[in-house]
């Protein structure tokens, strides 16, 4: 079905998979006795210690290609300090991806920073921008060679879009309005206990504790945006041939009569305030999980009988397929898909979103968008952040009390799209 060099593959983030990323922000927001997170990520499904296992799952399914993060708290655990065995570890689990005949997509930030960044201003602070650099520097000359794609900065428009939740929760309209991210926004009872936690641990007045995850002022996006560039530059400076990327978040933003001025304005703000920052990168990187309706009056709450997936929004596989396509209106180049999937409890309805979304994903590419592959979200049952490990969005379920690795069906299925054209050539 689609064309050989296509990437059909999978996608994870270190923080979510891994576990014990105990020199991270979140670790220690996690472990606060009053945190906002639902559970804390602990061991995690392990794939640090069983990435081995894991890639050959796919391989055998037939997948060809793997997105995963090099995490930034672990190689630079400490400013200016560096891990080389970290870098070692990398290093392998690189190697072990070409030796299986699958092309890793480095992810350099995916939400989780170190714990020493956040606690000085994080990502509200100008001097991010070279500490930024100097780990993507430290990586890329130990490393580059093995990475043919990186994804310097993940959703660097989720920022934007936590801030418009928060403002539709302050309006009271929090019900119709979604984030594609696992955030708790329960009313906190303890809500004024973890802040005071947060602040001794953090050593600040919680009011300065910016993480990754977390609304945005205009100076916080200009300053991920910047970071953003000043990591193509130090990549091209290194090795030219890397291609280079960042991933946004987007929704399917449709209109009903009179809803036009609103879906505009989401596109605005999420996709097109960014374009700019990212005229030389070589390729863009979407994820997509629903759409957005809207009408005169704004976003339109979803029906009480409209298809939901676990994570609460509409089933509604087809956004993928339309996001590309808008975007492809403003955007020529190399377009890959680095996220797109389901929570949900039933594997048979994995398999139909799988089956709906690459429809759309071919239709695509027929119509001559530069589509190069789609990552599925997620290898793994994992870590959803602040909803902990009751969301499973994999194509693996994992076992945490023995780490055991159950394959679902939808693994396979998603790698037979690559078998068909492995039989065809
Ligand atoms: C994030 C993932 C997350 C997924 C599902 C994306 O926003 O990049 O880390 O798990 O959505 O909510």
């Amino acid at each position: 079905m689609f064309h050989k060099d296509f990437l059909i593959g999978a996608a994870t983030a270190a923080h979510q998979v891994e576990g014990n990323n105990i020199h991270s922000d979140l670790w220690v927001m996690e472990n606060l006795p009053h945190s906002t997170y639902k559970e804390p990520s602990l061991d995690a499904v392990d794939h640090y210690n069983r990435y081995r296992e894991d890639i050959r799952l796919m391989k055998e399914a037939g997948l060809n290609a793997y997105r995963f993060t090099i995490e930034w708290a672990r190689v630079e655990p400490e400013e200016g300090q560096f891990e080389a065995k970290e870098i070692d570890h990398y290093r392998e689990k690189l190697l072990y991806c070409h030796e299986m005949g699958i092309t890793p997509i480095v992810t350099l930030h995916h939400f989780s920073s170190p714990f020493w960044l956040t606690k000085d201003g994080g990502w509200e602070n100008e001097a991010t921008v070279e500490r930024f650099a100097n780990y993507v520097a430290y990586v890329i000359e130990a490393l580059g060679e093995q990475i043919p794609y990186i994804c310097t900065i993940n959703e660097a428009n989720m920022g934007v879009q936590i801030t418009k939740l928060i403002e539709r929760m302050k309006k009271g309209a929090g019900q119709g309005s979604q984030v594609q991210v696992g955030l708790n926004t329960d009313i906190q009872e303890n809500m004024m206990r973890y802040f005071q936690e947060l602040g001794e641990a953090f050593g600040t007045d919680p009011l300065n504790i910016h993480e990754f995850v977390s609304p945005k002022t205009p100076k916080g996006n200009e300053i991920i945006l910047a970071a953003h560039q000043r990591a193509r530059e130090v990549i091209k400076a290194i090795r030219p041939e890397i291609k280079v990327g960042i991933t946004l978040s987007l929704h399917d933003n449709q209109a009903l009569p009179g809803g036009e001025g609103h879906v505009e304005k989401a596109y605005q703000e999420d996709f097109h305030d960014f374009l700019p920052a990212l005229q030389e990168d070589d390729f863009i990187g979407l994820q997509n999980y629903s759409r957005q309706i809207f009408d005169e009056n704004g976003m339109k709450p979803l029906e009480e009988t409209a298809r939901k997936t676990k994570m609460g929004y509409e089933f509604y596989p087809e956004a993928i397929g339309n996001v590309v396509r808008y975007v492809s209106n403003y955007w020529s180049k190399e377009i890959m898909v680095t996220e797109n999937g389901i929570s949900t409890a039933n594997d048979e309805e994995r398999k139909e979103y799988i089956e709906r979304a690459l429809v759309g994903i071919h239709d695509c590419i027929k119509a001559g968008i530069p589509v190069s592959g789609y990552m599925h979200w997620s290898l793994l049952d994992n870590f959803e952040w602040q909803l902990g490990y009751s969301q499973t969005f994999g194509l693996i379920a994992v076992d945490r009390t023995t780490q055991k690795r159950l394959p679902k069906e939808s693994l396979y299925f998603l790698g037979s799209y690559k078998k068909d054209v492995a039989h065809e050539h």
